[in-house]
């Protein structure tokens, strides 16, 4: 039983590893939500079998995934696009996954292990929900259903310790597509069917939906600063695209670091459904609100720990002063809603920077950063500012001024 405790801690890990690579490929921000939501459901799973399995002798002491439970979720990763992708880790891994936690419950004893059992009927229906919640996403086709094959055959590589099923050896035929070009995290994050711009931030009330000094100016409407960090809000869209690459380049982080990633990358997803969510309430159309790319476009091409140096020693740790003024703003309009948003973001930063604190050294470790975490920050920062001349601003607006939501709109929106 602790050997297929085992199994299942490593499937759990694996899918984390491997789903996370599907955020910036798809383009929906509900389907990047949703994927981020299972990858946090998954860590939660995950920790569970590792403390339950720790219990056990045989479970192992070690963290990490076998190469032969990886190459099968490495292999699905290198779908050639994303409906592939989507399809083959949710109709031939996560499925396998449910069977393999159902296989748990028929062979596993009702009494002795009392424990485990209470647990995998949880994770049993966590499982069988997600896929209820992916379905309206999938698509079919001859190419989706001949690569849901194709992985199916691979996974019949796998030796099921307990049900004493032996590995199957693979037809001679079969190809192992990682094998000759592994993956590789996309140039850029896809958005549609929504429009794309460099930054939705600037001095331009014409230009961008967020006008810095307006943030900052005493004489703004509380109604219009609101608006405006709802832009911003969903706009952490690009963290979550971002910090999703971070994953499968650390595959042998310890867990405990991916688990704390799969929360911040789900906190992340939640802070964008902020603004995603409010901003139609208050009368603004989605579909005029261009969603930015420079982040990614520029981290993307920074190494994975100056990417998560960035982010929690750069961007998240520097956004406090002025977050704590735009509360204070939009408590004057007794917006009980906004305010409790906006406090759960605050203090979600708050963990972020703590465990930016905690994970950079292991991080920078697992890449092979020997210098002191301080200089590794400074050399980070200016690689940034390098990069963003190279990467960034390449996006050009897709919406002519009149079509997309500016700060003038927003004024006259708001009035
Ligand atoms: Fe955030
Ligand atoms: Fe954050």
């Amino acid at each position: 039983m602790a050997k297929l405790q085992r199994q299942l801690f490593e499937l759990e890990r694996a899918f984390i590893a491997g789903a996370t690579t599907l955020v910036p490929r798809v383009g929906e921000p509900e389907l990047k939500y949703l994927i981020c939501q299972h990858v946090w459901e998954s860590a939660g799973h995950g920790r569970f079998l590792r403390e339950r399995g720790r219990e056990l002798s045989g479970f192992g002491k070690s963290d990490s995934i076998s190469d032969e439970i990886w190459k099968i979720f490495h292999e699905a990763a290198v779908a050639n696009d994303e409906d592939k992708a989507l399809a083959g880790f949710y109709r031939v891994l996560k499925p396998h996954l449910l069977a393999t936690y159902r296989h748990y419950l028929e062979t596993t004893h009702h009494l002795a292990d009392w424990p485990s059992r209470k647990l995998v009927e949880e994770f049993i229906s966590d499982e069988e929900r997600h896929l209820e919640e992916i379905e309206p996403w999938l698509k079919s086709s001859d190419a989706i259903q001949a690569w849901c094959g194709h992985l199916r055959v691979a996974l019949t590589s796998l030796p099921r310790s307990a049900s004493k099923t032996p590995a199957i050896e693979l037809p001679d035929s079969f190809r192992w597509f990682h094998a000759e070009s592994p993956y590789q995290h996309p140039e850029t994050c896809n958005r549609a069917p929504y429009p794309t711009c460099s930054s939705v931030f600037s001095e331009d009330p014409k230009e961008t939906p967020i006008v810095r000094a307006w943030l900052q100016d005493p004489q703004t409407d509380p109604r219009t600063i609101r608006a405006m960090i709802y832009v911003w809000l969903m706009m952490e869209l690009d963290a979550v695209d971002y910090l999703s690459t971070v994953f499968v380049e650390t595959l042998q982080a310890p867990f405990d670091l991916h688990h704390d990633l799969a929360r911040h990358l789900w906190d992340e997803s939640r802070h964008s459904q902020f603004g995603f969510r409010q901003l139609p309430k208050l009368g603004f159309d989605l579909m005029t609100v261009e969603h930015s790319l420079d982040l990614y476009n520029i981290l993307v091409k920074m190494p994975p720990a100056e990417r998560y140096a960035m982010m929690t020693m750069e961007f998240e740790a520097g956004s406090f002063p002025i977050k704590a003024h735009i509360m204070d703003r939009v408590r004057e309009l007794n917006d009980f809603e906004a305010d409790t948003l906006l406090a759960f973001d605050r203090n979600d930063e708050q963990n972020h920077v703590r465990y930016g604190h905690q994970w950079l050294p292991t991080i920078m470790k697992l890449c092979g950063h020997e210098e002191p975490v301080e200089d590794f920050v400074k050399s980070t920062q200016a690689n940034f500012a390098k990069m963003a001349e190279l990467h960034g601003g390449k996006t050009p607006h897709a919406l002519a001024p009149e079509e997309r939501l500016t700060g003038e709109k927003i004024l006259a929106g708001i009035s």
